[in-house]
């Protein structure tokens, strides 16, 4: 027998891995994407803009020691400890936040340990948990005409001795909305681990918890380059925290592997653009205030949001899904998540197209 061999492979498997969805069908909107470079891309949160032209300097610097290993202690790491107030071991640098997010689950849980997840969130955290078979917890989260809210009780009731981690995506993807500060308080004050999702973090800056990390020592907080920095192919990610806790942490990460020497010299470029990154920071929020009533006139739920997007009600899945076909075929990709569509803020003029679009599809089909 091979494992080569669909019928005895099975045998092999974890339960998981025939469970699980697979990530070809997580990722057809971005397949849609790249199969056709004129497609306007608003469904993966990306920034539609070019990295700061730094960056271009440093990736053709970087050729010069690719042939060398990545030191363990990044200047990147350094300069993010240095901006967030925290020690060089208070942060850890990952290819992309998901890969810190993944070593966290791997962290505290296993198959049948608890986490409590607001729902709904970002699909991949669920996928991530389903993968290890841990015991998830949903919180759902209230819902009104303005959109979704966190249920902070809720989630405080559902928090036991039983729970090894509680995660929040603050402002949360897809539905925008972002935790109060007292709120996360009262939750990292149970004691039990915390890891935050603060990836949109940077369009909700009234609410950016960061600063908490001075106050506890179960909290982890997790941001992205992906978004204001417009790094999002180049993977880079990092977790703020307790250094023993982070310790802990990157022995679930392959050592010395995980975010390769290109990557460290843009994303530090990057991050030394502080210029630039206002820039994109104040021209996303722009466009996003500027979207979002024009949404609304067009007869569309379309709910506040905190991160680099804008959610849109559709009532049911399937409605979801519909929509973004019919915005599809002009042209413009959005992603149907749960019920809702979740818009990602481009340049004016691709907020324009995607208005165009919508309003095409609308007089044809009314609204979803
Ligand atoms: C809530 C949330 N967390 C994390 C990420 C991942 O970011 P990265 O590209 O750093 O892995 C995303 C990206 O879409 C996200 O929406």
């Amino acid at each position: 027998m091979t494992v080569t061999d669909e019928s005895s492979v099975g045998a092999f498997l974890v339960p998981a891995a025939t469970a699980l969805p697979s990530n070809r069908a997580y990722l057809a909107h971005l397949a849609a994407s790249t199969s056709n470079p004129d497609l306007i891309r608003l469904a993966s949160n990306e920034n539609t803009e070019p990295p700061s032209p730094r960056v271009r300097e440093a990736l053709e610097r970087a050729f010069t020691d690719a042939n060398l290993s990545p030191p363990p202690t990044s200047p990147l790491q350094v300069a993010l400890a240095e901006r967030h107030g925290v020690d060089t071991a208070q942060v850890l640098v990952t290819a992309g936040s998901t890969e810190v997010i993944d070593a966290v689950f791997r962290t505290f849980l296993r198959a049948g340990s608890e986490v409590v997840l607001p729902d709904p969130s970002w699909p991949v955290f669920r996928r991530r948990l389903e993968a290890l078979e841990a015991h998830i917890v949903d919180i759902p989260l209230s819902r009104s005409e303005d959109g979704f809210r966190y249920d902070a009780p809720l989630m405080l009731a559902e928090i036991t001795s039983e729970t090894r981690l509680v995660v929040i995506c603050t402002p949360n993807n897809p539905t925008g909305n972002a935790m109060e500060l007292a709120d996360i308080r009262r939750i990292a004050d149970t004691g039990v681990p915390l890891l935050l999702d603060a990836a949109y973090a940077d369009f909700d800056p009234a609410r950016d918890p960061m600063h908490l990390a001075h106050e506890y020592d179960n909290l982890i907080i997790t941001r992205t380059f992906s978004k204001a920095y417009c790094l999002a192919g180049v993977r880079v990610g990092y977790a703020v925290g307790n250094a023993a806790l982070l310790d802990y942490v990157d022995r679930f990460l392959v050592p010395g592997s995980s975010v390769s020497g290109p990557s460290l010299h843009a994303g530090l470029a990057a991050f030394e653009d502080e210029g630039y990154h206002q820039l994109q920071v104040e021209r996303i929020t722009r466009e996003r205030e500027r979207l979002l009533p024009v949404l609304r006139g067009l007869g569309l739920r379309a709910y506040a949001s905190g991160g680099n997007f804008l959610p849109v009600d559709c009532s049911e899945p399937p409605a979801a899904s519909a929509f973004a076909a019919s915005v599809l075929a002009h042209n413009v990709v959005i992603r149907p998540l749960h019920s809702l569509v979740r818009i990602s803020i481009g340049r004016r003029e691709e907020n324009d197209a995607l208005v165009a679009a919508i309003a095409r599809v609308i007089e044809a089909e009314g609204a979803p």
